[in-house]
C-alpha cells in the first residue's frame, strides 16, 4: 500500500513536472515567436494560405506531374460505382459489349495492347502510341486525351480530377 502511495506520488511528480516543462517552453516560444509575428508574421501566413491553391490550379503541367505518384494511392481506394457515372461521358463514342461505335470498344481495356481491337480504325498517331493500357497509362491519357496523342481521333477534352480518373478505371477494370 505505502509503495503504491509513493510511486503514485513520484509519478504524480513526474508528471507535474513535465506539464510545468511543456507550459515553460510553449510560454518561451511565444515570446520568440513575438518579435518577428509583430508585424509581417501575419501577413505572409496569410498570403501563403491563399498562394499554394493557386499554384496547385494554376499549370496543367505541375498538376499532371505531381499526380504521378499520387494516383496509385487514388486507384487502390477507388470506387467502381461512382466510375460508371463517370463512363457517361464515355458511353457516346464507347461501349463496353465488344462492339465498336465511333470509338472501340472498352470492356477489356485495362491491361491491352494499344489501338489493338480488330477492325477498328485508329488513327496513325494512336498506332504510334503503343505500349499497352497500364492504369498508369489509361489515367495519363484521359487527363488529356490531345495533348498525350497528339492527333488522336477522340474528340474528349479530358477528365481533370485524379478520382475521376481511378474510380473510372476501376470500373473498367471490373468490364471484361
Ligand atoms: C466523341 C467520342 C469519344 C468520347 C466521348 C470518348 N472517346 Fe475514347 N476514343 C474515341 C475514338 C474515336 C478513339 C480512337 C482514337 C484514335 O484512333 O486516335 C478513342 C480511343 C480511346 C482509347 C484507346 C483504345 C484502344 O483500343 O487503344 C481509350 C482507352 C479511350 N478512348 C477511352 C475513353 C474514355 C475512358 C472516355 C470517357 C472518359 C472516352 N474515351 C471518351 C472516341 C471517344
Amino acid at each position: 500500500m505505502f509503495d503504491t502511495m509513493t510511486v503514485t506520488k513520484a509519478a504524480g511528480a513526474l508528471i507535474g513536472s513535465l506539464l510545468f516543462l511543456l507550459l515553460m517552453n510553449w510560454a518561451a516560444s511565444g515570446i520568440f515567436h513575438t518579435g518577428p509575428a509583430g508585424h509581417g508574421g501575419e501577413g505572409e501566413e496569410h498570403a501563403q494560405a491563399y498562394t499554394i491553391p493557386v499554384e496547385d490550379t494554376g499549370s496543367a503541367e505541375d498538376v499532371a506531374a505531381d499526380e504521378g505518384p499520387d494516383f496509385a494511392a487514388v486507384l487502390a481506394s477507388a470506387d467502381a460505382a461512382a466510375g460508371e457515372k463517370v463512363f457517361g461521358k464515355c458511353r457516346a463514342c464507347h461501349k463496353l459489349d465488344g462492339s465498336d461505335g465511333t470509338g472501340p470498344h472498352l470492356n477489356g481495356v485495362v491491361g491491352r495492347a494499344v489501338a489493338s481491337v480488330g477492325g477498328f480504325k485508329y488513327s496513325d498517331p494512336m498506332v504510334a502510341h503503343g505500349g499497352d493500357w497500364t492504369p498508369e497509362a489509361l489515367q495519363e491519357f484521359l487527363t488529356n486525351p490531345k495533348a498525350v496523342v497528339k492527333g488522336t481521333k477522340m474528340a474528349f477534352a479530358g477528365l481533370p480530377k485524379v478520382e475521376d480518373r481511378a474510380n473510372l478505371i476501376a470500373y473498367l477494370e471490373s468490364q471484361q
